[in-house]
């Protein structure tokens, strides 16, 4: 199925990368360029660019921006700088896989040409990281066509979070089945959980949505269980941060009440991610690290406060959803259904 995708999130123009601005959407559409490692950190960390696969591909070229003046005299000290950056960057979110998958790639890429000049060397990681980008484009086109078997005639989809073009190179994840059933005349409308507390299912998915010309209605996240209640809800797809080793997945904070209420509700409840999502070095997810967020993003809406001073926050931005409340993980090999430990090892081998 071909058709062209509204718009690019990330691009690398010459000698740096332009990101839509996500904390400005959807209010404006400001694109901004980020020339040093320190600015993709910093778009990272502010969520600028935000969604597992963004943040591999944005840390990429991060990688790249930091090391392109670096001393050029000893393959040793090159290769420490890179250690180093890469571990800066990989600091500013801990949850995703994808930001460190992508920087060890691109580690291993360096070490594997440590015979060349570093000239060369620096010009190969630039090219891994348009590598990375333009295969996450691949891959989420991929997902969209792998999830459409999946999907009933005139279907009422639910999805969390934001995991479209703006959350990955192009299409997005969860976001893309839902455009394929959309270009394939299977979707009803789409159920936008509005996401709090940063609201990436408000301002983005919906966004997104209009772009597309896909019918949707948004609603609160507390609305999911009275939709499903009154069964209008025929599937939820969303997508994910990080799958271990055993189908665990960590996803924005919400998704487990999901999991939870679709099992009660026997709907379908389906995660899709990349192979770059899947952390084959964890076990299971209790061994995820769960960023924890600042107390304004719940203290506060928009610039009005909401609680008084000084209350206590728990602010996690990602739960983790047990594999048992999973019915199948779409990946753009295919459609994993359980037991996940022993597919997914077939999958890697
Ligand atoms: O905190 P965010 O907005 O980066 O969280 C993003 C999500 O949880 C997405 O669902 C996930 O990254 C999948 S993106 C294709």
């Amino acid at each position: 199925m071909n058709f062209k995708a509204p718009f690019q999130s990330i691009t690398w123009n010459d000698d740096h990368i332009t990101i839509i601005d996500q904390t400005y959407l959807p209010e404006r559409e400001v694109y901004v360029d980020l020339t040093t490692e320190g600015q993709v950190w910093d778009a990272i960390k502010k969520m600028k660019v935000r969604g597992a696969p963004a943040i591999g591909i944005t840390g990429a070229y991060g990688l790249y921006l930091g090391l392109r003046n670096a001393p050029e005299t000893s393959f040793d000290s090159f290769y420490n700088e890179a250690d180093r950056i890469s571990e800066y960057l990989n600091s500013a979110r801990p949850t995703a896989v994808n930001l460190s998958w992508a920087l060890k790639r691109l580690n291993a890429t360096i070490f594997a040409v440590k015979d060349k000049p570093i000239s060369e060397i620096k010009q190969i990681i630039l090219d891994t990281a348009k590598t990375i980008h333009n295969e996450d484009r691949r891959l989420c086109k991929s997902i969209g066509e792998n999830g459409l078997d999946l999907i009933p005639d005139d279907a009422r989809i639910l999805t969390h979070c934001n995991t479209g073009g703006l959350a990955t190179g192009e299409f997005g994840t969860a976001f893309s089945v839902i455009l394929h059933a959309h270009h394939a005349g299977k979707l009803k409308q789409v159920w936008v959980d509005e996401t709090r507390p940063l609201l990436q299912g408000s301002r983005l998915t919906t966004w997104e949505l209009q772009k597309a010309e896909i019918p949707f209605h948004l609603n609160v996240d507390s609305a999911a269980a009275f939709l499903m209640q009154q069964g209008k809800v025929d599937l939820v797809v969303l997508g994910a941060d990080r799958i271990t080793k055993n189908g665990d997945t960590a996803n924005k904070i919400g998704t487990y009440s999901l999991a939870v209420l679709a099992d009660a509700h026997n709907i379908p409840f389906y995660v899709a991610a990349p192979y770059s999502t899947i952390d084959m070095d964890l076990e299971t997810g209790s061994e995820i690290e769960i960023e924890q967020r600042d107390a304004d993003e719940v203290t506060n809406f928009g610039n009005k406060q909401t609680a008084p001073d000084k209350v206590d926050v728990y602010n996690p931005a990602f739960d983790v959803t047990p594999n048992r409340l999973i019915t199948a993980i779409i990946t753009e090999k295919g459609v994993i259904k359980p037991n996940y430990k022993t597919n997914f090892e077939k999958l890697f081998s």
